[in-house]
């Protein structure tokens, strides 16, 4: 079958809207109509250059939609299920599913290829086998994905709010929740408040810390972040110190959680200035994959007995935190549509990243059309 897709084909260059050649389901496989998907920054790191990725890729890996065929021994899902992708797939027994680290599941692998296994690219068009972002590509109208990368959702949630639990809400929630580990009375600063940080505001206060300090330097973040739990706000780390200092009664912030778009060093030595003894700093956000962006005196990071802790997915488990954080929006506990800055068609795929680089998203969504 025909879909249309945005493709990149060369980092630095604008995205491309194409019609590709789309192959059925095989084994273990689901043929998707994505309905939404979200406009992470992540893509914006593959199309920049600042992540190497195989090329031709479909971007796109915050993605739901409905399931329109399965493949021969397909078990998770059937036809007609609403499904939530999850940017990395989850086989359930590889040392790491098996211990309760599906974000690292070993199936990642081939998530910069963009390959299914085998390797294997249903998407085919005048430059060749066509990747997919985090083998989802959700920005195409439909998809061939492997079953290990869906998580069924209840029927009645509306998808084009369900589509932000691909990434951006597991990735903040759990940053705050299980990366930091936040506990009652914390002190926890989040640095960026975009589509993942806004979660981890969430997930810091949900979690029931005491102070959520937001840092963006932009104020439509800094007052959506206050809208959703934040108990403070700053443009940057030198007005946001002081006030830490002073609620914590000199002990320093128990977490800080790195969420800005292109990760620097002055963003993690903020973040490591901010936290006092026994203090995590989480370090979710990306940027350029080989540059050191850690550098920091190792001395008192062990006088202070602090920790420096990478953190992917949030350090959920899809296919139990996809269903649990879609319960706490059912129940009120969480926020998703108030998330939503616009909505997009695919054709304007290129105006919705200009609108997250110009800094007006919190997060922009593309509504498929078939
Ligand atoms: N680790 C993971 O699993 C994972 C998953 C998804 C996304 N990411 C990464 O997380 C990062 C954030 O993604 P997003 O979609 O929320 O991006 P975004 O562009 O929506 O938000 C980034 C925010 O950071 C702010 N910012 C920039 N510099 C800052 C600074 N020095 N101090 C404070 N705030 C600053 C920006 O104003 C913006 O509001 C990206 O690097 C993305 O690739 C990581
Ligand atoms: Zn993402
Ligand atoms: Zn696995």
């Amino acid at each position: 079958m025909k879909t249309k897709a945005a493709v990149v084909y060369e980092p630095g260059k604008r995205i491309e809207i194409e019609e590709l050649d789309l192959d059925g389901p095989q084994a273990g496989e689901v043929l998707i109509r994505y309905t939404h998907a979200g406009l992470c920054h992540s893509d914006l790191h593959v199309q920049h250059g600042d992540i190497d990725a195989r090329m031709p890729m479909v971007l796109g890996h915050e993605g739901a939609g409905i399931v329109e065929e399965v493949g021969p021994g397909v078990t998770r899902v059937a036809v007609g299920d609403h499904v939530v992708c999850s940017f990395i797939p989850n086989c359930g027994v590889c040392r790491y599913c098996a211990t309760g680290n599906q974000s690292i599941c070993d199936w990642g692998a081939t998530i910069l290829d963009g390959s299914l296994p085998g390797p294997r690219f249903p998407l085919t068009g005048p430059r060749g086998e066509y990747g997919t972002m985090c083998m989802l590509g959700t920005f195409s109208q439909f998809g061939v994905v492997h079953q290990n990368s869906t998580v069924k959702v209840d029927d009645d949630l509306p998808l084009d709010k369900a589509v932000l639990v691909g990434c951006g809400v597991p990735t903040g929630w759990g940053s705050a929740v299980y990366s930091a580990g936040v506990t009652p009375g914390d002190t926890v600063v989040v640095f960026g408040i975009g589509g993942i940080g806004i979660n981890a505001v969430q997930g810091a206060r949900y979690a029931g810390a005491k102070n959520v300090i937001a840092v963006d330097p932009l104020e439509n973040k800094r007052e959506k972040a206050m809208e959703l739990g934040a108990t403070h706000a700053f443009a940057n780390a030198d007005e946001a110190l002081p006030v830490i200092i002073d609620l914590t009664r000199g002990q320093g912030a128990d977490s800080a959680i790195l969420t800005v778009d292109v990760m620097t060093p002055e963003v993690i030595g903020a973040g490591f200035n901010a936290i006092g003894k026994g203090g995590v700093v989480i370090v979710t956000g990306l940027g350029k994959l080989l540059e050191p962006t850690i550098q920091l005196p190792g001395t008192i990071l062990t006088l202070f007995r602090k920790t420096l802790k990478g953190s992917l997915f949030g350090d959920c488990n899809p296919t139990y935190d996809i269903p649990k954080i879609l319960g706490l929006y059912q129940a009120g506990d969480l926020k998703l549509d108030e998330l939503v800055t616009r909505t997009y068609t695919l054709d304007q795929v290129n105006e919705g990243y200009d609108d997250l680089l110009a800094g007006k998203n919190v997060r922009g969504v593309i509504v498929h059309e078939h």
